[in-house]
């Protein structure tokens, strides 16, 4: 019989921090108490489809109650998994305008949580893949009391760990602590994430591009030039790119990191930093796609080197496989001049 040898995501994650005996096993709770926060939610989109039966969001259930939309049913549900550990300063959602501050009552841990709880919520009513995005930093500042804004609103470079949960077809969650990114598929009869793909290494290059084009009339020429060149048989691969677009980041970037290529949300003339925000959105995604080998840009430079100045700051992004992205950057500094 073939030796099967079944890695849960729990024992993955131990045997990454035996790796650093100076470890303290706080970080490895986090992502541990993530993975479980990332079933739940996992479960709830599961049961999306059944709005009609149980309930619409913003309505009511058939037991009176008041049925949460995703997004918020995801933030609240991270923040109430994530406040008690011990492991977290402070935490910021999407959802929330300020950051969240661990309670009074919680001991207070030296870590930073941001999260996108839903990513690609327009998609939730067609049963399309939707995701949740996080980044962890260590806090900067002093203290056993919660930790603060300037705790947050840090570079990407100094990111700790950074992950998503994909819920398509089925639940993945790949994470990297900066030593590689590894993927793990949710298997629904026993509960758990088996380890699934090891060391993910995204493609040199790809052949597949995925932005929406419907923003083309506000692209610069040198963006339209570029898209135009991977529409055409003088390509980098000599014949047409593949397009692709779901309009979910985290569906979007975890088929780019597994087929390669290239994933944009550029700057545009509406929209001069473009869409994604820099902390819960591009910051993990350029991590993550940094570990698996690809690169991750915001037309100029590296995403992880932005200063941010806001919780909420916007950022171009165009990430995926490193020729890709390198060509991308190239026409566009071709433009600049
Ligand atoms: P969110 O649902 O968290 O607000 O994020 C949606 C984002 C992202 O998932 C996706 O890449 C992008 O919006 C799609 O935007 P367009 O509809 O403008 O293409
Ligand atoms: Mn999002
Ligand atoms: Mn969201």
């Amino acid at each position: 019989m073939a030796k099967r040898n079944f890695v849960t995501i729990e024992r993955h994650i131990i045997e990454e921090q035996m790796k650093h005996p100076e470890a303290t096993g706080e970080l490895s709770k986090l992502l541990t108490d993530l993975s479980i926060a990332a079933k739940i939610i996992s479960r709830e989109v599961n049961k999306a489809g059944l709005v009609n039966i149980l309930g619409v969001a913003g309505g009511e259930n058939v037991h009176g109650e008041r049925v949460k939309k995703l997004d918020v049913f995801a933030h609240d549900l991270l923040f109430g998994m994530m406040d008690h550990g011990g492991q977290l300063a402070v935490m910021a959602s999407e959802e929330e305008e300020g950051v969240m501050e661990i309670p009074p009552d919680k001991r207070v841990g030296k870590y930073v949580l941001l999260f996108d709880p839903l990513d690609g919520s327009s998609n939730i009513d067609a049963n399309v893949s939707i995701g949740t995005i996080f980044s962890i930093f260590r806090r900067v500042t002093e203290g056993g009391g919660p930790g603060g804004l300037e705790d947050c609103v840090r570079p990407g470079v100094k990111q700790v760990a950074a992950g998503y949960v994909l819920y398509g077809s089925s639940t993945m969650f790949v994470y990297t602590a900066g030593e590689g990114t590894h993927g793990f598929t949710l298997d629904p009869s026993i509960g758990e994430f088996l380890l699934s793909h090891e060391n993910i290494r995204i493609p040199k290059r790809g052949n597949i591009y995925s932005v929406n084009e419907g923003n083309y009339p506000y692209w610069s020429d040198g963006l339209k030039r570029y898209v135009e060149n991977l529409r055409s048989e003088q390509s980098p691969i000599g014949k047409p790119y593949s397009a692709r677009y779901i309009g979910s980041m985290v569906a979007d970037v975890h088929r780019t990191l597994l087929y390669g290529g290239v994933f944009l949300y550029p700057a545009d003339a509406k929209r001069p930093n473009g869409k994604l925000r820099l902390l819960y959105e591009a910051n993990p995604m350029a991590f993550i796609v940094e570990s698996a080998g690809g690169k991750a840009s915001d037309g100029a430079g590296r995403i992880l080197e932005r200063t941010p100045e806001g919780l909420h700051d916007r950022c171009p992004v165009i990430l995926g496989s490193a020729d890709d992205v390198a060509d991308a950057e190239r026409f566009l500094r071709e433009e600049r001049g």
